[in-house]
């Protein structure tokens, strides 16, 4: 790893904020991750260890697996991520980790990681939502989104189209009403034989395969509102695979037509929001914000609309222990630390609580980029 000397203008805005470090901890799926973040210098660390090689040979990721493998990794990845981090614990201002929504055993291991460290420094714990670290990840780059923005969150669980308004004030403006669209990339995949994760397999096999051969369907494409579902993909293509042969052409032109109906369906929703809320000034986060053909989408769309694209580095749109620093050390900064030795995990957790329970949002000045590139 590597830290970026360069100075960058948002930096100078972030040498103004108050000096807090924060160490972060993310273990709500198949990632083991740890993260120090720094108020004025922005990223210190990150250390990551995917479990996806474990889970593979189960086609998904298996709960009791994740969290004993959470078990293995967290404390290694943290002694690591404090050591490139160049930090003790006497220089820490507080301990953020996962609290949910996710896979519950596997948030446990993360909370009572984060909790022991903690009491054991006399530090405080921040217990953060997962979905507000995945729409706070692009305050990691050089050039963060204004607030109020519209936010696309494509995960493996969530697809939600979001104003964001400040901190802790998220509008949901609508959702899956059934599986979320990396769900969908990863069930449709594994109808093709790809392996698990099979999103960005699925996306890799669908660069030779050809538009308009299949064309699936784009449901609630024809009804106003900002619902999706992607359920009913699943039959089409589990029709269009079962055809003989089921050669690499026919797969790949499969491959091409699940992307473009998940795609269309993201792209002419997200423009319906921009009509609907007049912001054009766009975020894509979480893990399906990788996929390089709706990032192009998205980014034409946007142009047409004189807005703009905004998106994490691909590192930072699937699970990490950054963007939980993020959302740990702003609301660190609100006062929002605890002493409190609950192990707080929850596996079902509405975005809508963080808004319904909160003081105003508020404003995010800067952003923490300080660190750009991994040797
Ligand atoms: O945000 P994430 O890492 O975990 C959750 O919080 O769910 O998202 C994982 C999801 C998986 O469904 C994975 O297949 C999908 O993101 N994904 C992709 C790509 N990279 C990851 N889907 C489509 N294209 C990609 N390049
Ligand atoms: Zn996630």
């Amino acid at each position: 790893m590597r830290r970026d000397k360069k100075a960058k203008p948002m930096q100078a805005a972030a040498a103004e904020c108050p000096p807090m470090r924060i160490l972060a901890i993310e273990s709500s799926c198949d990632e083991s991750a740890v993260a120090v973040l720094d108020a004025q210098q922005g990223l210190l660390s990150h250390t990551l260890f995917s479990q996806i090689e474990l889970h593979r040979v189960y086609g998904g990721v298996v709960p009791e697996l994740a969290s004993r493998d959470h078990v293995r990794r967290l404390l290694p990845l943290l002694r690591q991520a404090l050591h490139e981090a160049d930090t003790d614990a006497a220089q820490l201002s507080g301990v953020a980790y996962t609290a949910g929504p996710g896979l519950v055993g596997a948030l446990l291991v993360g909370a009572a990681v984060a909790q022991s460290y903690a009491f054991a420094q006399g530090l405080p714990t921040v217990a953060v939502h997962h979905l507000e670290g995945h729409l706070l990840a692009p305050l990691l780059e050089d050039d963060p989104p204004p607030f109020p923005h519209l936010a696309l969150l494509v995960s493996g669980g969530h697809t939600m189209l979001i104003r964001v308004n400040g901190l802790g004030d998220y509008q949901l403006l609508g959702e899956t009403r059934d599986d979320a669209a990396g769900e969908a990339f990863d069930k449709t995949a594994k109808l093709l034989g790809l392996p698990y994760p099979g999103g960005p397999e699925l996306a890799r096999l669908a660069v030779h395969g050809r538009s308009g051969v299949f064309d699936f369907p784009r449901p609630m494409l024809d009804r106003p509102g900002l619902e999706f579902s992607f359920s009913g993909l699943k039959t089409a293509v589990a029709l269009a695979a079962r055809a003989q042969p089921l050669d690499e052409v026919r797969r790949a032109d499969i491959a091409r037509g699940v992307q473009d109906a998940i795609v269309e369906t993201l792209l002419r929703k997200t423009a319906r929001a921009i009509e609907h809320t007049g912001l054009a000034h766009v975020v894509v986060s979480g893990g399906v914000g990788a996929n390089l053909a709706l990032r192009e989408g998205l980014a034409a769309l946007l142009r047409a609309r004189g807005g703009r694209i905004y998106h994490p580095r691909i590192a930072f749109c699937t699970d990490n222990a950054a963007m939980i620093a993020v959302a740990g050390l702003l609301r660190l900064q609100r006062g929002e630390g605890s002493h409190d030795l609950t192990i707080r995990a929850r596996a079902q957790w509405p975005l809508a609580e963080l808004s319904a329970n909160n003081v105003p949002a508020a404003p995010v000045p800067w952003s923490f980029s300080s660190f750009k590139e991994q040797a």
